[in-house]
């Protein structure tokens, strides 16, 4: 009775665990580092969110009414973080780069309102000149304060967390550029964008409609690098809402997994 009595809570165990993983990786935003409804975030930052709507997770990055005052240049992604002034970003240049990345830049119209912003909205924290608190519009009735910005954090590893600071990306990978049939004809060590299994393409809507099957992993997170209408973007290889993998990777960084994805070491390399 006892050991029948044992199997079924092991049974429940097993088939529970996986259920939990599944949950877990929906919210897989909570507790990490971009959750700033974690008390200790916020203190780490040196943020104040109280109030009636405080603290809430997504608030800093998109909050459900924006404020039309600052929708000139409009932004996408019902943005909420202040975008730094017009800053043009030097980008990333070798004499084998066959792609050409054009300069991001803060105070072009456009690209805060298309795929560039999936590289733009990262700026806005990771260049470090704006505070991490400063947006555009606080929640009903809430005090919403703080001026670190990403070089002066009161906790936590900040100045590591700089990307593109001072207006330059020359020293990331490149971002910002079109990925595309011409791209892989021209350099033979990228794999074919229309291979599902190597990169989901996003095609004209930015919206993730066709989630690949094959390419989830046990928590359900997706594990490719993404295009943005065929362009790679900062999220292309980082998903800001999920830390599974680390770093917000969406592909898992260890043995260079991620690079191989879009990469190939064929003999024929370059
Ligand atoms: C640290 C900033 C940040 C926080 C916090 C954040 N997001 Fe995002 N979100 C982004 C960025 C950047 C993008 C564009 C990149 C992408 O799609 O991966 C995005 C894209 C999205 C999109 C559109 C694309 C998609 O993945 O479906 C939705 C919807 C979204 N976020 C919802 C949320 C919700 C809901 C929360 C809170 C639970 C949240 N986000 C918290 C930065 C953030
Ligand atoms: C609202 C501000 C904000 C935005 C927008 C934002 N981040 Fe962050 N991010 C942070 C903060 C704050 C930290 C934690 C810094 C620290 O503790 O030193 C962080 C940490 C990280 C880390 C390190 C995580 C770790 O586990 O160590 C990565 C990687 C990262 N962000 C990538 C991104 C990318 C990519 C985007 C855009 C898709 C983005 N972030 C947008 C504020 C932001
Ligand atoms: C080609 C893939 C790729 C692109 C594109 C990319 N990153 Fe990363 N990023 C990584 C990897 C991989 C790491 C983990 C670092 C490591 O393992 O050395 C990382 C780390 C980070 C970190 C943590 C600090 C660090 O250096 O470890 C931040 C913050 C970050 N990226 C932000 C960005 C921003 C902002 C952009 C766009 C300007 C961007 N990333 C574009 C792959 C990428
Ligand atoms: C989303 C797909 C994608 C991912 C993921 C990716 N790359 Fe790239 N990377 C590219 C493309 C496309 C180019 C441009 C190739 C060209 O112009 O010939 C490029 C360019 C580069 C370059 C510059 C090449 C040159 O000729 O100057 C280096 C170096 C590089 N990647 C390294 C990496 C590393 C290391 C990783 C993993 C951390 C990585 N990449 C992940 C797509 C990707």
């Amino acid at each position: 009775m006892r050991k029948q009595f044992f199997l079924v809570l092991v049974g429940l165990l097993l088939f529970s665990v996986p259920l939990l993983a599944q949950d877990g990786s929906k919210d897989a935003i909570m507790g990490t580092a971009h959750d700033f409804s974690n008390a200790g975030n916020l203190t780490n930052y040196g943020i104040t969110f109280t109030g009636q709507n405080a603290p809430q997770v997504c608030a800093l990055c998109h909050i459900p009414h924006a404020d039309m005052s600052n929708q000139s240049p409009a932004k996408t992604l019902l943005w909420n973080h202040q975008i730094p002034a017009a800053t043009t970003y030097k980008v990333y240049s070798s004499p084998s780069l066959k792609a050409a990345p054009t300069a991001l830049n803060t105070g072009n119209a456009t690209q805060l309102g298309s795929e560039a912003f999936y590289s733009l909205a990262c700026l806005s924290c990771h260049d470090g000149s704006t505070a991490i608190a400063a947006v555009y519009r606080t929640p009903d009735n809430t005090a919403l304060t703080g001026t670190n910005n990403m070089t002066n954090l009161p906790i936590g590893d900040g100045p590591q967390h700089l990307i593109g600071q001072g207006g330059d990306l020359s020293q990331s990978h490149p971002v910002n550029f079109t990925y595309d049939a011409a791209l892989v004809a021209a350099d033979t060590g990228i794999w074919d964008v229309g291979n599902a299994l190597n990169v989901a393409v996003l095609g004209t809507s930015m919206v993730k409609s066709v989630r690949p099957t094959l390419t989830v992993d046990a928590n359900g997170a997706l594990q490719q690098p993404l295009l943005f209408n065929n362009t790679v973007q900062c999220a292309s290889c980082h998903n800001p809402h999920n830390d599974n993998n680390a770093d917000y990777l969406r592909t898992p960084v260890v043995n260079s997994q991620l690079c191989f994805k879009c990469h190939s070491t064929s003999p024929t390399y370059n």
